[in-house]
């Protein structure tokens, strides 16, 4: 799978740790993300990482800011995303199953590496279930038009 990454300030080291997580299981890895010692606001990284999803430049994406939830809310702003921000792997799997999401979003002031890694795989696994699902999903899809 080819994976687009991305981390404002607060996530450097656990987004190097989720990299080489997915590189050695043979994922390929985008990382869009700032380097230990660069700033950036998370709305910025955010919305590189959407686009390049959106725009199908990858299969999935991953955002890591200091608590996921502003990198989520700047994400799902561009139409066609579905950013989950979550902080366990039962959460990461269903955002998949049930809610079709296209980039996962997490703390790194929340998550340690290693329920990190846990959350990832299980987002990356999972697949989307359709059928009811699908009627909510594109019921999102029609707020986007709205
Ligand atoms: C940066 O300090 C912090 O605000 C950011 O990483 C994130 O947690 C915002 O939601």
């Amino acid at each position: 799978m080819h994976i687009v990454i991305g981390n404002d300030h607060a996530g450097p080291k656990l987004k190097e740790v989720i990299k080489e997580h997915l590189q050695s299981k043979g994922h390929e890895v985008s990382d869009l993300g700032v380097k230990e010692g660069e700033k950036i606001d998370y709305p910025i990284i955010a919305k590189e990482v959407a686009l390049k999803v959106r725009n199908k430049e990858a299969d999935l994406g991953i955002i890591i800011c200091g608590t996921g939830i502003g990198v989520s809310i700047s994400a799902n702003k561009v139409k066609g995303i579905r950013a989950a921000c979550v902080s366990e792997p039962y959460s990461a799997k269903l955002a998949r199953e049930h809610n079709d999401a296209n980039i996962l979003c997490f703390g790194a002031r929340v998550v340690g590496e290693e329920l990190a890694k846990m959350i990832v795989d299980e987002f990356i696994a999972a697949s989307f279930l359709g059928d009811r699902h699908q009627r909510r999903v594109d019921l999102i899809k029609a707020i986007e038009e709205e």
